[in-house]
């Protein structure tokens, strides 16, 4: 009779694991999916603007848009974003899990491993909430020299230190690690 309870118990517990389980795969699905819209709306709106006017015209675009389409995203409990632990914008801070996770980053892919794969999840529980985290790892690519790169035309240093006087968003090679795009959801009360 014993083993019989203990049986339930255990059955009982690994149903509940696998709910779990269940769950973190979903909301890592849904993180993944926020993240590539934020990086494709992103790219997508600074192409139009370099188009339209040039990289310096381009860098007002920026200002505006990336905290707008972060903030478009952010709903349904989500909070999306973008950080690094070489800031443009102060206000993209990494706190101390982000600023971990970058440095494993920075890390993994010193030694080898793909950007494209590099990705981080936790759930915190902070005052009694709970919340599901995931970073993602974000690339410079040709794209992004104009602005991130490490000659960067003259009107575009203009125009950057003119907004940003803290600027430390330059001097990046292709393939080095920009930053993260970093996602979190409430979860609820513990
Ligand atoms: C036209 C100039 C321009 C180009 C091109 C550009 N960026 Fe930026 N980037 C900016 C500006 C301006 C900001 C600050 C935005 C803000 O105020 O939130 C920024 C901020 C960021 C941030 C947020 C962290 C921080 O430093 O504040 C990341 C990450 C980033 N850029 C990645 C990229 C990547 C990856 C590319 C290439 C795909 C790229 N950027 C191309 C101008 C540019």
């Amino acid at each position: 009779m014993r083993y019989f309870f203990l049986a339930i118990m255990l059955l009982q517990c690994s149903t509940y694991l696998a709910a779990e389980n269940d769950n973190m795969a979903q909301l890592e699905v849904q993180a993944k999916q926020l993240s590539a819209q934020l990086g494709l709306q992103l790219k997508a709106r600074l192409q139009a603007a370099i188009k339209e006017g040039g990289p310096a015209n381009a860098i007002a675009v920026c200002n505006v848009s990336a905290p707008e389409i972060a903030a478009e995203l952010s709903k349904d409990g989500w909070t999306v974003g973008r950080t690094s632990l070489k800031l443009r914008n102060l206000a993209n801070q990494p706190d101390a899990w982000e600023h971990e996770t970058l440095l494993t980053f920075e890390q993994k892919l010193a030694s080898g491993a793909p950007a494209a794969g590099l990705q981080n999840s936790t759930v915190e529980v902070d005052n009694g909430e709970k919340r599901y985290r995931f970073m993602k790892a974000i690339a410079v690519d040709t794209v992004c020299m104009a602005c991130h790169g490490e000659a960067i035309a003259e009107p575009v240093q203009a125009a950057l230190a003119e907004k940003y006087p803290h600027d430390a968003a330059k001097g990046y090679k292709s393939g080095d690690l920009r930053g993260a795009f970093t996602i979190s959801k409430i979860l609820g009360d513990e």
